[in-house]
């Protein structure tokens, strides 16, 4: 099984919500690049997107910590207003519709968002 690396505990993401990380991944060289994502929760499910509009690659957001519209419906680039889908990352409207966020493999682990799949550089 793979590695499971801690992000948050699932009581810190609300329902509708969006949470930004910058983790480190540890590339094949052995250098630490940062590693923005977003973690977002729709009920009780959580979904893992890497932060990078698939647009032209910049995060999502532009004022630190603003993915999300101010109702809550949809992650949001606040560059050039491509509206996301939180559960699939799939761009419903804006300059890449029908392009997708690049999803990241998440297991909940006893109340704990874990991110798997990757390879984390120890801090
Ligand atoms: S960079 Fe996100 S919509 Fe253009």
């Amino acid at each position: 099984m793979d590695e499971l690396f801690v992000i948050c505990r699932t009581v810190e993401i609300d329902d509708a919500q969006a949470h930004g990380f910058v983790l480190m991944k540890a590339e094949e060289s052995g250098e630490a690049t940062p590693w923005p994502i977003i973690v977002t929760r729709k009920g009780n499910n959580f979904y893992g997107f890497e932060n990078s509009c698939p647009h032209e690659g910049l995060r999502l957001d532009k004022d630190p910590g603003a993915f999300m519209d101010e109702e809550g419906n949809f992650l949001e680039c606040g560059r050039h207003h491509a509206q996301f889908d939180i559960d699939t990352g799939e761009c419903f409207i804006g300059p890449c519709q029908g392009a997708h966020l690049t999803p990241i493999k998440l297991v909940i682990d006893d109340g704990d968002v874990c991110v798997t799949g990757v390879m984390l550089a120890d801090e």
